[in-house]
């Protein structure tokens, strides 16, 4: 049976373009208190059918309380702005409010890399850490988070940096990969050049790389010839989950 919610007990939501997951978190330690549920991304990816598929989650889970939501766009105060890998009738639609109203539940929503950073910068691979430090998402899209000293610049949006004409996560994401059937090792030179550049303008200290390919991490390792630290995500792909739980208890 799903355990009951207590302050510490909250739902966190990553929304994707193929499925959305959620699982309820532990807050002090970081750690699912459940296994993921994950539904397919309803077709279209309107707002509404969208928030169904939320509530769906939350329900199974039979939660009331906080919820925290990270979505695949630009979002600034719960308002989503862009929409790469998304359907484009979320443009300014105001999410917070949404999801709100069709679940009946306070709703918070972050930009999925930047709860996904939330969370290694909280619990994972950028804990107790100073300096500047990336977290990469890659997946459908690349996803960037960016923390100075543990504080969260949001937003930052650098997978749509241009590289060779296109933006970047044309080139080098997960779905550019398998897209064009890049082995490991090829997809990994290209990642290289995208974090050389990363590195060239914003000098970081660490690079945390999460996402799908975070699990495959040592297979492409050895093509990442930059001078800052580079390791996958502690969290591997629950960090979106977890980072989006903890911002609903920031939000509070
Ligand atoms: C979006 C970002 C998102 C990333 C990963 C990009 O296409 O513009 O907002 O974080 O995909 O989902």
């Amino acid at each position: 049976m799903a355990k009951k919610p207590s302050k510490k007990n909250i739902i966190g939501i990553d929304i994707g373009g193929s499925g959305i997951k959620g699982a309820l978190v532990d807050i002090e330690s970081g750690i699912l208190l459940t296994d993921r549920y994950r539904l397919t991304t309803p077709k279209p990816a309107d707002p509404v059918s969208v928030g169904h598929t939320v509530k769906e989650i939350i329900r199974h889970f039979d939660y009331d309380g906080p919820v925290g939501i990270g979505f695949p766009a630009r979002v600034i105060h719960g308002n989503v702005k862009t929409a790469t890998n998304i359907d484009k009738s979320w443009i300014d639609t105001d999410a917070q409010k949404l999801f709100s109203g069709i679940t009946g539940m306070p709703c918070f929503i972050l930009n999925d890399a930047d709860a996904a950073g939330m969370a290694e910068i909280k619990y994972g691979s950028g804990k107790n850490l100073n300096g500047l430090i990336f977290m990469i998402t890659v997946g459908t899209g690349i996803g960037t988070a960016l923390f100075a000293d543990g504080i969260l610049v949001p937003n930052s949006e650098l997978g749509h940096l241009r590289m060779f004409g296109d933006i970047a996560e044309a080139y080098t994401s997960d779905a550019a990969r398998t897209r064009i059937n890049l082995t490991w090792k090829e997809w990994g030179s290209r990642f290289n050049e995208y974090l050389s550049y990363l590195e060239f303008l914003f000098s970081p200290d660490l690079f945390i790389i999460g996402g799908g390919v975070s699990k495959k991490f040592n297979q492409f390792e050895n093509q990442l010839k930059i001078h800052a630290r580079i390791v996958p995500a502690k969290l591997e792909n629950q960090a979106g989950i977890v980072g989006a739980a903890a911002y609903a208890v920031n939000m509070l």
